[in-house]
This record gives C-alpha cells, structure tokens and sequence, in this order.
C-alpha cells in the first residue's frame, strides 16, 4: 500500500528519501514521487517547491531527480497504490495545491503526500472549486493539498490542524510549503505515521513505518490517532487530537530494530522463496521462552493480567482478513475440541458492517500479520463500541496500532516478511493460536499436565518436521510444473484442514494469477464437481484423521469424472500414486499440528507454478502487503 517518508534536514534529503520509498516497495505501489523546498540547500535558489513522479519503479525515479537535478534538505516523498483515478503520473503524489492566488501559475504553494481514504472528498472538491481552485488529478488527495492552501496565512502547522478538522476518512499527511524551507508539518487519523528523531545536524523524519527509516535513525516515536507533528530543523512539536499548539503531547521515543538484514535475498530468488524456508527458524523463535502454558504469555504491554481475562470469557469472537482469517478459521476447530470454547471466526470487513449479537463474554482475537489492517482495526473498534473489552491480538509487528489498541497480546516472531503472499507469517500465528488454545483450556480445567507435556513437546520438534517438509520442494516442483499450464484449481480438504485447503487456493491465485477455489470435500458433489475435468487438477490436503476415509469416497468421485488428484497424504493412509493419482508423502508429524506442515508444500506449489508462468511472485498485480486503507 502507500508509504510516505518526509525529512527536514541540512544535507541534501532526495537519496534518503528514495532510498526510504525503496525500503517501502515491498508493500507495493504502482506509482511514485518525491518533492523538495529547493532553496533548502542552497538559500541563493530561488524559494520554490520541485518534484518528480513515475509510473515507474523507484530505481527510475532516482534517475528522473537526478537527471533533472531535483535536491534539496527538506522534502517529501511517496509510493501510491491507486485508489481514486489510474496509476498515471497526475496522479501521483506530491500533489500540489494551485491557488488562485497564485497570481504567477507557477505550481506548488503546498506540497502533499496522504495514505488513506478521503470520504468527503467529492463536497470538498466541489467547494474549492467553486473558489477558483483548478483540479488536475482524480485523488482525493488533492483536495487536501487545495484545502491546507486555503487556510494558508502563514503558519503551516495551523493551516494544517484547520484543513484536518474538515476532513472525514482516514489520512497520515506529510505537507511542506514553498514559504518556509525548513518545516514538513505531519497528520494521522487511521493510517500510521511515525517520527524519526534524527541522530545528528537538527534532522528529523516522518515515515508511515519504521523499515523506511533503516539505517536512518532507529529513534522512532509511533504518533497517536489524531495527533499532529510539526517537524522544522533541531526541533519537534507533537500535538494530540483536539488540543492547541500551545500544548504539545508527550509520546515516548522507542528505539526500534532496523530491518536491514530482512531485504538481503541470500541465496533465494524471491523473498517469499526465503521466507517460506525461514519457517522453522520463525516458528522456534514464536515459541523461544515458552517454557510451560502459563496466561502471561499473553499479558498486555500494559499490565493488563490475562488468567483475569481468561476466567471470565466464556467464547471466542476471531476477526481478521485474508490469511490471518484463514488462520482463525483453523484455531476454531482447536479452540472448540481442545477447549471446549465455542468461537466464531469472521471476516473484519464483514463484521465491522453487520448487525450483530455482541457478548461482553467473549474474547475479541484479532489476527494480523502487519498490525494496521484497516479493515480488522475498525472490526475492533466496532467490537469495543459494542461493549466487548476483552481483546487479545495475535500480531507479528510489537509496536503496530493493533497491539497498542488491544488489552491482551502474542507477539509471533516471524520476522519482517516482504512477499506480499503471506507465507511464515501464517504458521506463526497458527502457533500462537494453539498456544492460546491450550492457555485457554489450561484456565477452563480442560489440560492435564500430561496433555500439556504431550503438545508442548509436539510444539518444540515443529522446526525439525518443517525442515523434513520443506525437503520435499522437488516433488512439489515437478506438481508445478504440471499446474502451470492449467488455469483452475480446485484445493479440497476436511475438517481443520480446509481452512489450510482455503489458504492453499488464496496462494496459487495470489501469485500464479490461477483461479483456485477451495472447498470442504464433503460439499464437492453440491456442486463443485460439476467443473471436475481432465483439465481441472484437484488438490486434496489427506491427513490420517477421522474424516480419512470419507475423504477417499470424495477423491473417488473426482476420478470417476476423469480429474486429476494432488494429494498430500500421510504416510499411513495408504493412497498411493497411481493412474490419475499424483502422491507426495507426508513425514510423520504430531496430528493436531499438521495443519502447519500440510501448508507448506501448498506455498511452495503456489511458489514454483507462480515462477513457472513468470509472475512478479514479491509484488503479485494489484496487491499490496500491508492494507490499510477500506
Ligand atoms: O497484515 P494482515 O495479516 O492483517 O493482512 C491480512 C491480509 O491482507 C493478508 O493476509 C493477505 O491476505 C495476504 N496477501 C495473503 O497472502
């Protein structure tokens, strides 16, 4: 999605702030650009904002401020992932404003970046409009650019805080204006900004996330809802929602890891290649410290004391998006048969809009990877605004917006993950949600010590039964290469392997661009089989569960209408490969963890055919790695 990274500086800012946007492509951008106060280097120019922007990837946009000798020490820039009008270079951020009173036609009084979603944007555009402002783009960020102008009398900062009250919808800004070089004054409400204290020369830098920042300076200040920042040369004002400049707003300075390790590829081709295969190393970081089940492993940064928490719930409400959901979809099946809790599993941008029964019993989990999902922030805050209070999120990013907002948290140790396709982040939180499973059956007097003994020691081999999967990517390639030339899939599996099913069939479509659906097996002959052909490969996920040998009857039926089965089974199951029938063995693992190995050889499926079809597989088209916008 977006990202944005601002600077005031002494120093020539432009390779800093593209090297930020760099940082940031990860998350994915169709467009690009920066800006600068060109006198800020050099007080002999002439007082003026310049920018550049592309279609293109950043590494041409540094060649574009290069070429057209774009620098400066104070500047502001952004990567877009369009929402309102096309990825072209109109519109693309900085935005201008142009003010009638800009007598001479030259653009720039203000410059502007935005993350976000401006609702009331097309009242706003009408009402500049009909003072003379001329449009010339389709954002909705223009609007702003137009209106900070208009409340423009001298002072940015107050211009700002003016512009801000008017709008509704979800923004972090960035602003500079042509007549104070020194100054980038910054915004938030719904989307993440952070502030990164210099180290050295009165510097100071606004970013949307800490990794633009990397190798910067690792001072970092996460800005609170509603607060604006006033950043000028050796100095920072933070001022909190409703109050005045006058009043600036304490926010602590975190130091806060760069992740300059995470962007090197190693031996890899891709970064979702590596990350698949840093699963072991991420799931035994998860679980470094868990010496026993204990509620304070989930305690809140606040004190907040979970076994409090857990004695008085009496049901799981999950809300997460996409992967995450998939993950919730497979702890419910854990969470009701271990600890007897009844859960519910909805999709954040369902259950923020519907009407729906609240219990202030129930346990909110939300599951996110990044933290700043739009869409299961707000499912939150609709779940508090019923009355629910006991929150508890599972979240791989410690100083996110969503472990701030929720009472209760796990932080997964996945590490940063830059594949857009999801891939360690998923059975990190699956680890964290068995983890709370057993803590909830712990507090619910429904795990004896033995049955702790026995999970806890499964827990502890997953590392080494991830490697023995992952030295399957052969077989999974040869599948790949079959699946590259088809252009459906079907994923089937049953019980707490659909949701697996589910996620296997998100990923081919993700990165392959194959249509892939996935279905409980029992519901194929509802339906479903009516697309069963030669040409349409059915992927069956077949633990030695309970449900085993219904699931053959299932795969018999596929082969009666000619389909070609893929079949991850157990080594017991006794499925072998045969007319029709393409098999790869599973190692022996511990039954109710497999959901976590039986998804590996589906990421590395979706991995191979996605490199066999030539796919951008770090920056799928379309999609972005960290949603936050609706
Ligand atoms: O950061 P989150 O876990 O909240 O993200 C949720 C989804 O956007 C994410 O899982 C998405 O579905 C991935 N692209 C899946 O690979």
């Amino acid at each position: 999605m977006c990202g944005i990274v601002g600077a005031v500086s002494m120093r020539n800012i432009v390779p800093i702030l593209v090297q930020g946007l760099q940082r940031l492509e990860y998350r994915g951008y169709d467009s690009c650009g920066v800006a600068v106060h060109a006198s800020s280097l050099d007080a002999t120019r002439p007082a003026g904002l310049q920018r550049a922007r592309s279609t293109a990837r950043v590494a041409e946009l540094l060649e574009q401020v290069q070429t057209d000798r774009v620098d400066g020490a104070t500047g502001i820039a952004h990567t877009r992932w369009a929402t309102h009008g096309a990825p072209e270079v109109h519109n693309a951020h900085p935005h201008f404003s142009h003010g009638t009173g800009d007598a001479s036609g030259t653009p720039g009084r203000v410059a502007l970046v935005h993350n976000g979603i401006i609702e009331n944007h097309e009242e706003l555009r009408a009402a500049l409009q009909a003072r003379g402002y001329v449009f010339t783009s389709q954002t909705d960020t223009e609007v702003i650019a137009h209106l900070v102008d208009s409340h423009y009398s001298g002072d940015l900062f107050e211009a700002v805080q003016a512009a801000v009250a008017q709008l509704h919808g979800a923004y972090a800004i960035a602003v500079m204006h042509r007549d104070e070089p020194h100054r980038v004054v910054g915004a938030r409400a719904g989307s993440p900004l952070i502030l990164g204290v210099g180290t050295g020369g009165g510097e100071h830098f606004l970013a949307s996330d800490a990794m633009a920042l990397a190798g910067v300076t690792d001072q970092i200040v996460y800005l609170e809802e509603g607060d604006l920042v006033d950043l000028q040369l050796g100095r920072y004002w933070i001022v909190g929602k409703g109050r005045e400049a006058l009043t600036p707003a304490q926010r602590p300075v975190r130091t806060v890891q760069a992740h300059s390790g995470a962007a090197e590829l190693g031996p890899y081709r891709h970064y979702m290649q590596k990350e698949i295969f840093e699963q072991p190393r991420a799931i035994s970081d998860t679980l470094e410290g868990v010496e026993g089940i204990v509620p304070e492993l989930f305690d809140g940064a606040d004190g907040t004391a979970a076994w409090r928490v857990f004695k008085e719930i009496d049901s799981v409400l999950i809300l997460a998006c996409g992967t995450s959901y998939y993950s919730g979809c497979a702890a419910k099946y854990w969470l009701e048969e271990i600890a007897g809790i009844p859960t519910q599993v909805e999709v954040a941008s369902e259950y923020r809009y519907r009407t729906s029964v609240p219990n202030p019993r129930s346990l909110v989990v939300t599951i996110t990877q990044s933290g700043e999902t739009a869409d299961t922030l707000a499912a939150l805050r609709h779940a508090q605004s019923l009355g629910m209070q006991h929150t508890l999120t599972i979240c791989n990013v410690a100083t996110s917006a969503m472990v701030r907002e929720c009472k209760l948290a796990y932080i997964t140790r996945a590490g940063v993950e830059i594949g857009v396709a999801s891939t360690k982040a998923f059975t990190t939180q699956l680890a964290g949600l068995f983890l709370l499973t057993l803590a909830l059956a712990q507090s619910k007097g429904r795990l004896t010590p033995e049955q702790e003994a026995a999970h806890l020691k499964a827990m502890r081999h997953l590392p080494v039964a991830l490697q023995a999967v992952l030295a399957l990517e052969p077989q999974v390639i040869s599948w790949a290469e079959d699946f590259a030339r088809m252009e459906n899939a079907l994923f089937l599996g049953r019980g707490l392997h659909y949701p697996i099913a589910l996620e296997g069939a998100l990923k081919l479509k993700e990165i392959s661009y194959i249509h892939a659906e996935a279905y409980p097996a029992g519901e194929l002959k509802h339906g479903p089989l009516a697309l069963v052909t030669s040409a349409m490969p059915v992927v069956t996920v077949a633990p030695n569960d309970a449900l085993l040998e219904k699931l053959k009857s299932n795969m018999q039926e596929v082969r009666a209408r000619a389909g070609v089965l893929y079949v991850l089974a157990d080594a017991d199951t006794r499925i072998e490969s045969s007319e029709g029938i393409h098999v790869i063995r599973m190692p022996e693992h511990y039954g109710p963890l497999s959901p976590l190995l039986h998804v590996v050889p589906l990421q590395l499926l979706a991995y191979h055919t996605a490199c066999a079809r030539g796919t951008d597989v770090d920056k799928p088209r379309n999609l972005a790695k960290s949603v936050t916008v609706e």
